[in-house]
């Protein structure tokens, strides 16, 4: 059996944690008098929690401190944190307990690949942590999706070349930082936000066995 390397990225993939940044931005950006809507949510998907408040302050036409930035991050990741730490494993979402058993069962290397400087927190919370062969998160990379330094880092940890690696994304960022690694970009989402994803599906329920094997076997 050929070995090739999936890739997962954890908000939006693997766990329904969109929700919960979304609730945190909200409380934060509505605290400092600017108004931030779930359409808005969608832009900070796949984004760095530095880049996300530089983007509400510049919707919001307004410039502060970086004593007062600083502040601010901390107060949302604390509050992002208090959700989190409440996360049982029957938030992981449908079918991925079954896509990785089944990868697993073929021996595919996995690797974790996520902006996220909580990734490990969640992972464990969710009871995934021992599932990946390796785990790249906000904490390992120094460029921000669409860059593909974070995928490009899991490839290497799985000591495979990019060429045989696949992505499961839900952000456009994401997509593009798969296809800029020359990687198949796999978005998990709405087909019409993802165009440049090589293959979409809706969630993980509509990925068979059968094209999982499809991709193993591709040369
Ligand atoms: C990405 C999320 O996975 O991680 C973004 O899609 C988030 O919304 C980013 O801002 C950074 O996450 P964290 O947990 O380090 O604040
Ligand atoms: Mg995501």
């Amino acid at each position: 059996m050929a070995r090739k390397g999936f890739i997962f990225d954890l908000d939006g993939v693997i766990v329904d944690t969109a929700k919960y940044h979304y609730f945190a931005w909200k409380k934060l950006a509505e605290g400092i008098g600017i108004s931030f809507t779930e359409a808005d949510n969608e832009h900070l998907k796949g984004v760095s929690r530095i880049r996300s408040l530089e983007l509400i302050l510049e919707w919001g036409n307004k410039e502060i401190s970086s004593e007062e930035f600083n502040a601010l991050l901390t107060a949302k990741n604390d509050d992002y944190l208090s959700f989190v730490n409440k996360m049982t494993k029957d938030e992981v979402l449908p079918d991925v307990p079954r896509v990785l058993d089944y990868l697993s069962d073929m021996k595919q290397p996995m690797a974790l690949g996520s902006a996220s400087k909580n990734a490990r927190t969640i992972l464990d919370r969710v009871n995934l942590l021992n599932r990946f062969d390796c785990v790249v998160d906000g904490t390992n990379v120094s460029k921000a999706k669409p860059d593909p330094e974070v995928f490009l880092i899991a490839a290497e940890g799985l000591h495979l070349p990019p060429e045989s690696c696949i992505v499961f994304e839900d952000s456009l960022a994401g997509i593009e930082a798969a296809n800029i690694a020359n990687m198949i970009s796999i978005g998990i989402g709405d087909a019409n936000i993802l165009k440049e994803a090589q293959f979409v599906f809706s969630d993980f329920t509509k990925i068979s066995n059968e094209f999982l094997h499809q991709l193993i076997s591709r040369i």
